[in-house]
């Protein structure tokens, strides 16, 4: 049993960083909207709280507070922009309310030489005071410390940062700690689980493998596991970890709908048929899913009938194991690499918003209609998590660190009607791109230019143009080129690719790909267009 943190969210964008900055310090926690029950947090019973910030102002919203049970636990307690407003208003101090809001890069000045900030500091000024590098985004304020409370940190513009009462292990900051642009932020968060609310740094994934198979097999008993293998992080991972626990027991489905990459198919087949020794049963059902597509240029259409392909193809493989014996006697549950960020509500309490799941994790409602139970040993992990989970059970770090491949494939970076010929020429293209991006260092990071950007892909245009090579005439296809820079996929910038690299990009796609006689790359930012083309 882990040392536990419970993070209390109050909705703010960012209450998913203060969880993963806890991760790193190697200390497990969870997120649970602001108004769990009292009873909930005592059999939650975690060795220290976290109140995050919100959208909200302590004046507008009178519900948004701390259950009872925070203060009556015993625990230490971090509260964080409206985590520390919260606080101060229900342990009697004041917050006061402003129109103007301190948004940005803001430096605060350490007071009273808390635990939390023993040794903390960026900078000290010329009288010796340490300083803080921080990141702001609040209006409301503290103005009066609730009794007990002592001033822990300070600004010209908010003289009440941070407060403390140490007796309690009660700490507040009006800034964000878990944002990277605050400096010493990550040595805050670990300073408070791991000192202050005493947590074992116990967390680590490799260690993780045990307990993960343990829970597991536990679980699943004696009964059969079916899985469906994408060849993305999350289902390999999830493959790789299941098959770890319960070997044979488990089937892999691997759809192959003629819209993978290049090799795609053999590379998966190669690492757990191959490889893991698992058992995994092919289905090529690249001439359906074609056939279906055949005539159809609306993206949404395109999606739909992908998906719900997917879902056909895989229920039949299901029924046909069962039938043909098969050496599975019959699969009770399916497994999905559904991970943390799924199945987290950020963004609400549990009144006002219900917990949402991304639809495409939960394919087509399938566990129902299959009649199968869920198994999603990924669930309490955050992608990076499970990155690290998969080289510990000795995935390669190239398929564990891939850029994400959305579930339709080539099917939406072909525009338009999808056919054989334009997947078979874009597959080549887009090896060749990434082939380079993955060969090309930049020289002041020391990474290559695939690490450095979060999703690059080449998509097929079926328009044709003219061109010139050697004597002769062209008239061929277009590609173009998509490279972005992103943190959440919400927002992203095209990645400033050197010139050189676009140029031997260029010049091997229309010197080994014929049919292909035009490269083009895309300088468009996401919004307003997607990362995607459909
Ligand atoms: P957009 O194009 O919306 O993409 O900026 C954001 C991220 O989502 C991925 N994406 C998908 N993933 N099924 C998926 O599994 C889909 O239909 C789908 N559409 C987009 C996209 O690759 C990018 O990482």
């Amino acid at each position: 049993m882990h040392d536990k943190i419970l993070i209390l969210d109050f909705g703010s964008q960012v209450t998913q960083l203060i969880a993963r900055r806890v991760r790193e310090a190697h200390v497990y926690c969870e997120i649970h909207p602001n108004d769990v029950s009292d009873d909930f947090i005592r059999s939650f019973a975690p060795k220290g709280i976290i109140l995050s910030g919100s959208h909200a102002s302590t004046y507008e919203d009178h519900q948004l507070r701390a259950p009872q049970a925070v203060w009556d636990l015993g625990v230490p307690v971090l509260g964080i922009c409206y985590g520390m407003q919260t606080m101060a208003v229900q342990l009697g101090g004041e917050v006061s309310w402003s129109d103007t809001r301190e948004f940005g890069y803001a430096e605060v000045r350490a007071h009273g030489h808390t635990r939390l900030l023993e040794g903390v500091q960026d900078f000290a000024t010329a009288e010796g005071h340490g300083m803080l590098k921080v990141w702001m985004s609040h209006g409301d304020k503290v103005t009066t410390l609730p009794q007990g409370f002592k001033l822990m940190a300070s600004t010209p513009s908010c003289p009440i940062a941070g407060m403390a009462n140490e007796d309690k292990g009660y700490y507040a900051v009006q800034f964000h700690p878990e944002v990277t642009h605050t400096v010493q932020g990550a040595a805050m968060l670990t300073r408070f689980v791991r000192d202050i609310a005493g947590c074992a740094g116990d967390w680590i994934m490799g260690n993780y493998i045990e307990e993960a198979i343990a829970k597991i097999r536990e679980q699943v008993g004696d009964e059969e596991v079916i899985l469906g293998l994408s060849g993305g992080v999350d289902s390999s991972v999830a493959a790789a970890l299941i098959h770890r626990a319960i070997g044979d027991q488990l089937t892999c489905v691997f759809v192959d709908h003629g819209l993978l990459r290049l090799n795609e198919g053999d590379m998966v087949m190669d690492m757990f048929a191959g490889k893991l020794h698992a058992k995994v049963i092919r289905v090529d059902a690249s001439e359906l899913f074609l056939g279906q597509l055949a005539g159809v240029t609306d993206p949404e259409k395109k999606r739909k009938i992908i998906g719900g392909l997917f879902v056909d193809v895989f229920k039949a493989e299901a029924g046909k194991l069962k039938a043909a014996g098969n050496g599975v006697k019959g699969a009770t549950f399916l497994a999905q690499g559904t991970i943390y960020p799924d199945v987290v509500e950020s963004g609400g309490t549990k009144t006002k918003k219900a917990t949402t799941i991304k639809s495409h994790h939960n394919v087509g409602g399938l566990p129902e209609q299959l009649g199968l139970k869920l198994l999603e040993p990924l669930r309490e992990l955050f992608k990076d998590e499970v990155r690290e989970l998969g080289v510990a059970l000795g995935l390669p770090p190239e398929m564990v660190y891939r850029h994400p491949f959305p579930g339709p494939g080539l099917g939406v970076r072909i525009l338009g009607e999808v056919k054989k010929d334009y997947a078979d020429l874009l597959r080549r293209a887009d090896a060749i791109f990434i082939d380079e991006l993955r060969s090309t260092i930049e020289p002041n990071s020391g990474k290559s230019w695939y690490d450095l950007t979060s999703q690059a892909f080449t998509v097929f245009l079926p328009v044709k143009s003219v061109g010139v090579m050697g004597d002769g005439r062209t008239y061929d296809y277009v590609v173009a080129l998509r490279a972005v820079q992103t943190s959440d996929f919400m927002t992203a910038d095209w990645a400033e690719l050197p010139y050189s690299l676009l140029k031997k990009v260029s010049s091997r796609i229309i010197n080994e790909v014929r049919g292909i006689n035009r490269v083009t790359y895309d300088v468009s930012s996401k919004p307003p267009a997607t990362i995607e083309w459909e």
